[in-house]
């Protein structure tokens, strides 16, 4: 062969396509510095059925979401907000009287929001905690482990960023999956693993009681994560009720009991919607272990809390 030939042989093999370049040239989205009125307003309505827990005011409430990121498709706030608003339609369905099948279409598009917003913001680890999320759900709905395995990574990329916040995140994921399987193993560790480093050290997790630690209550930084604010205003609370949930399904109620007793703790716990359910699952523990791992269990049965109509709203609703 001509050496010649060669040549364009090698450029035709190395030179980016059209496409490649026309793509990787076109002007970036930039995050925006002033919010639009209409995003203000919106997100006003989103903390205002939120924190009342009102699920079935969502749809207003993505309405006027929707309209104000089309409006200024740059706000990260906007894009995150759309994002969890789909993941709680989504997450709490089991409210609902009939489940539809297309809910399952709040998987895809918070995935699409939610990438949207680690773009436009890629320093919110809270942003990139719920894309893996949502990823994993789309992945596992559609059957397409290779989505599921993006999204596990991602959560894993989120820990490292913000393990107060994202430890959580991405274990309460795994809470659905079978007890004897890795992935919820693995969850149940990273609950643990959230616990030390809220507190920065090792705790005892034959007695974890976390009274020792409620002086470091603090509404400042990454560790505010870890206790109520006005965002959650029952983080802690629901925090150890998933994760007394999470024990019990994999057997080990007596070790739950200690779990979900932490929740009292908080100076908030009187006023939470959500103490009886936490009082009964102290008593039910060692019945729960084989309701929390029965898939077929009816509408009527106990569900663990990722599966139940609370799932959010447990740290959200005032
Ligand atoms: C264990 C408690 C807990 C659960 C369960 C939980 N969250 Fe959160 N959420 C938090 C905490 C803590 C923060 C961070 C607060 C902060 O940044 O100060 C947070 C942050 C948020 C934000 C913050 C947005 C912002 O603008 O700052 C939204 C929205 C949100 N969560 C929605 C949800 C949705 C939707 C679900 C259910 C799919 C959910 N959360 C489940 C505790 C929880």
């Amino acid at each position: 062969m001509k050496k010649s030939t060669l040549v364009i042989i090698a450029i035709i093999t190395f030179l980016p396509s059209c496409a490649y370049i026309a793509i990787k040239s076109a002007p970036s989205k930039h995050d925006t510095v002033t919010r639009s009125r209409a995003a203000l307003k919106a997100d006003a309505l989103f903390w205002q059925i939120f924190h009342a827990g009102e699920y079935e005011k969502i749809s207003n409430a993505l309405e006027s979401m929707t309209a104000a990121y089309l409006d200024a498709p740059n706000d990260s706030v906007t894009a995150a907000h759309l994002g969890w608003l789909h993941i709680w339609r989504l997450a709490e369905r089991s409210r609902l009287q009939e489940i539809p099948s297309f809910i399952t279409d709040d998987a895809v598009l918070a995935h699409k929001y939610f990438h949207e917003a680690v773009r436009l913001n890629p320093l919110d680890a809270r942003f990139l905690g719920f894309l893996g999320s949502s990823i994993v759900a789309e992945g596992t709905i559609h059957k397409d482990e290779k989505l599921v395995r993006e999204g596990y990574y991602l959560l894993v990329d989120s820990i490292s960023e913000w393990p107060e916040f994202n430890f959580f995140t991405a274990g309460y994921m795994m809470s659905s999956q079978p007890a004897n399987s890795s992935q919820f193993q693995e969850g149940l560790e990273w609950q643990w693993r959230n616990l030390d480093v809220c507190v920065d050290e090792t705790v005892d997790r034959n007695n974890p009681d976390f009274s020792k630690y409620m002086r470091l209550l603090t509404v400042q930084g990454n560790k505010r994560v870890c206790w109520n604010s006005w965002i959650a205003p029952h983080n802690f609370e629901g925090f150890f009720l998933n994760m007394g949930d999470m024990l019990v399904k994999s057997g080990d109620w007596a070790t739950a009991q200690k779990i979900y007793a932490n929740a009292r703790l908080s100076a908030d716990y009187v006023k939470w919607k959500f103490r009886d359910v936490l009082e009964n699952r102290i008593k039910n523990a060692r019945d729960n272990v084989a309701q929390f791992n029965d898939d077929s269990s009816g509408p009527s049965g106990v569900k663990i809390m990722f599966n139940s109509s609370f799932n959010c709203v447990a740290c959200h609703q005032q």
